[in-house]
């Protein structure tokens, strides 16, 4: 695979290294434009799935694909989990971090969204054979400063389609 430059921001960097991608964002902003891009590559039926601790920046990527989906009143979900947005198409934003397991999270009925709807699941851990075996992964680590983010991305399953429209998207 080719190793690629993006043009978006010059500070951005892209790997392409076994399928995995990974991308150094300076600065909240980068991260949630790396959000739209995913926001406006969303079908109804597609899971993605947030791994990261607390302040780690997957509420503004989040903020970031609602923003792309019409929709701008994106939090985090902490306390409701699940809030379901109506953009360009239904949008579910998930917060699992209160959740103790997989299956509370069907307990709960939430594994139905996933049918009707673009779903987005901070805390992915908690709940993770709940989800979709076909899913976007993305995990949120520390840079080498307060405001830089490393973000990993691969295909589950399936997902393989959803990764390409992601990174030709904006040509990451
Ligand atoms: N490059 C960056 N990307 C994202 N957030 C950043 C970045 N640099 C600094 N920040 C700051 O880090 C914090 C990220 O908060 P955010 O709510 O998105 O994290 P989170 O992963 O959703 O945390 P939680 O698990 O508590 O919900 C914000 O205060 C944001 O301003
Ligand atoms: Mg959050």
């Amino acid at each position: 695979m080719p190793i690629l430059t993006l043009p978006i921001s010059p500070s951005w960097l892209k790997i392409d290294w076994m399928n995995t991608h990974e991308i150094i964002c300076s600065g909240v902003e980068e991260t949630e434009a790396l959000g739209a891009a995913l926001g406006k590559s969303l079908h109804i039926g597609d899971c993605v799935a947030l791994f990261g601790g607390l302040g780690a920046g997957k509420t503004a990527f989040a903020r970031g694909v609602g923003a792309a989906l019409g929709v701008n009143d994106v939090s985090s979900p902490t306390f409701t989990i699940s809030m379901e947005h109506e953009g360009r198409l239904p949008f579910v934003h998930m917060d699992a971090y209160r959740l103790q397991s997989a299956e509370e999270f069907i307990e709960l009925g939430l594994d139905e969204a996933f049918e009707r709807a673009a779903v987005l699941v901070e805390w992915a851990d908690k709940v993770l054979n709940a989800l979709p075996e076909s899913r976007l992964e993305l995990t949120f680590l520390e840079g080498e400063n307060e405001s830089e983010r490393v973000i990993r991305i691969r295909a589950h399953g399936e997902a393989g389609m959803l990764l390409e429209r992601f990174v030709a998207k904006e040509n990451i």
